[in-house]
């Protein structure tokens, strides 16, 4: 009975930790890598080399720390926001421990060079067919909640986590669908250019639903809860969740300009991307509005602070990212660092901050406490976080450009004005400036593991009772 009347906070708690600990590890991967670029006598041994390491750090962020802070928020809000404890048993349980095997799977085979050689979905093919069982569970537990919600409708949050679960599921199917030739190695199902649209089809909308519906689902609950105001505009969140949603899948092809593909494709690509500006900043704008009546909380609440930078970042980046996809704007930043500087400000200004943000909120609420150990040392995380992010993006952008440009220069007899290692010498003292920003931002990770430890330490976990009546949401 106990069980049925209380929220499933258990399964919460396990990811939301995880979210540090993987967190700090993919970040450290970051470092090491960003390190291995200035002085190549850190590439120690093969496991150790860049091109095993890269992988690693990328899925390490983007699966294990961005992954399990999606995972610990929407079973956090849809138990909240529908009254209801999560659907399945133990099935909440086979997700948390799945998704971690799944993550140690890939620390293991990535650096040994075991690779299908797709970016973001380099897994061989027995890890992708646990994916599948987790993620088929995943939407199972969620969608199994929403349907047994005693509140009226379905709040918005729940709308961007369903659509991030549900496209994640058929972009992995789809793009991972390939031919084994042993247990370590497998050749893609499709080939040539149809396999590079497949993979960006696949590529672009992991960005759109992985790093973005999710969060902003994340962002739809947090907002409004931390600033205690509700969501600016019910209306504006489902417009633009549909203008989203529609858009995102048809901008891949912008990751393939001037290549084998037709040029009508990577117009298409082109005009979508230039199309989802809209919808993005709807988010954004609807997010940042949540504080009208609540701005003067953000001189006092660090936490308030991450999320409205977050979607600051947001905004640039999806500002960013449409100007990139125009095809003479691609001809410059395409292979250039430009392209990594928009990453992470998406990677470190959007998701990163979002996520922590969240964290904070959530982790005392998880452990029975009103607030953090320290505030001050989330507002130090904040600061050094933020400067982090400028650190790395602007060099990132001047050493972009500068390469794009050096590239292209031709002498009045059309030879070329600079041999490629120029420009690799020229971006040094670049990647100096993002090593000392990717190491505070690394070292601001490390504050939160602190705080986090000592907010746990000694606590109860909390078990939140479910309410009986249903109403307006939690
Ligand atoms: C309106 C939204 C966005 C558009 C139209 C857009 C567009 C682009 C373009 C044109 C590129 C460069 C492709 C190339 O030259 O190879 C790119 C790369 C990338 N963007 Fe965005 N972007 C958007 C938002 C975001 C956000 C919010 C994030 C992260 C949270 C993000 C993550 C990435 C990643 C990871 C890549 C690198 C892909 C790779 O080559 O490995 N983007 N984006
Ligand atoms: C301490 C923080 C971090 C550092 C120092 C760092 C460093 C790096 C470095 C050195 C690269 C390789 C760039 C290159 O090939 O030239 C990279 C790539 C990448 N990182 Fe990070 N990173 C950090 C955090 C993150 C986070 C939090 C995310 C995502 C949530 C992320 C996502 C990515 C992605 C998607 C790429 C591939 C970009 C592309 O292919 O264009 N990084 N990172």
């Amino acid at each position: 009975m106990q069980s049925q009347s209380t929220y499933n906070y258990t399964v919460v708690r396990q990811f939301a930790i995880m979210t540090v600990v993987w967190g700090i590890v993919g970040m450290l991967v970051g470092v090491l890598i960003a390190a291995q670029l200035i002085w190549p006598e850190l590439n120690l041994a093969p496991w150790l080399s860049y091109g095993r390491l890269r992988p690693l750090h990328t899925n390490a962020v983007v699966f294990a720390f961005g992954g399990s802070a999606l995972f610990a928020t929407s079973y956090y809000v849809v138990q909240r926001t529908c009254h209801a404890r999560l659907f399945g048993g133990w099935l909440p349980a086979l997700t948390f421990w799945g998704w971690q095997l799944v993550i140690v799977l890939a620390a293991v085979t990535l650096p040994l060079g075991m690779t299908s050689g797709k970016e973001y979905a380099e897994l061989e093919w027995p890890i992708d067919l646990l994916i599948t069982v987790v993620w088929v569970s995943y939407a199972i537990v969620f969608f199994g909640t929403v349907f047994k919600r005693k509140t009226p409708h379905i709040y918005v949050a729940n709308w961007f986590f369903g659509a991030f679960i549900l496209t994640v599921a058929v972009l992995h199917l789809v793009n991972s669908a390939a031919i084994p030739v042993s247990l370590t190695k497998s050749y893609s199902a499709y080939a040539g250019v149809q396999d590079a649209m497949v993979q960006w089809w696949y590529g672009h909308n992991a960005v759109g639903f992985f790093l973005t519906a999710g969060f902003l689902g994340m962002m739809d609950y947090f907002i409004p809860k931390q600033a205690g105001r509700p969501v600016y505009s019910y209306r504006l969140s489902v417009v633009h969740f549909w203008a989203l949603i529609f858009t995102y899948m048809w901008a891949g092809p912008h990751h393939l300009h001037y290549t084998a593909l037709p040029d009508w494709a990577q117009s298409i690509g082109m005009i979508f991307s230039l199309v989802l500006l809209a919808p993005s900043w709807g988010g954004m704008i609807n997010g940042i509005m949540t504080l009208s009546g609540a701005w003067h909380k953000l001189r006092t609440d660090p936490i308030l602070k991450f999320l409205v930078v977050s979607l600051s970042f947001y905004g640039m980046s999806t500002f960013e990212g449409p100007m990139m996809s125009i095809k003479t704007v691609n001809a410059l930043s395409h292979y250039t660092d430009w392209t990594v500087g928009h990453v992470h400000s998406g990677a470190l200004g959007w998701v990163g901050m979002v996520t922590v943000g969240s964290l904070y909120y959530l982790i005392p609420r998880l452990f029975g406490r009103t607030e953090m150990h320290s505030m001050k040392l989330v507002t130090l995380h904040f600061w050094v976080a933020t400067i982090c992010i400028v650190l790395y993006i602007a060099a990132r952008w001047i050493a972009g450009v500068m390469q794009g440009l050096m590239w292209r220069a031709v002498n009045p007899d059309g030879t070329l004005t600079y041999a490629f290692v120029e420009s690799v010498k020229a971006t040094y003292p670049y990647y100096m400036v993002r090593l000392l920003g990717g190491t505070l931002y690394f070292s601001g990770m490390l504050i939160m593991a602190y705080n986090v430890f000592r907010t746990v330490a000694g606590q109860k976990p909390t078990e939140a009772v479910i309410p009986a009546v249903s109403g307006a949401q939690a």
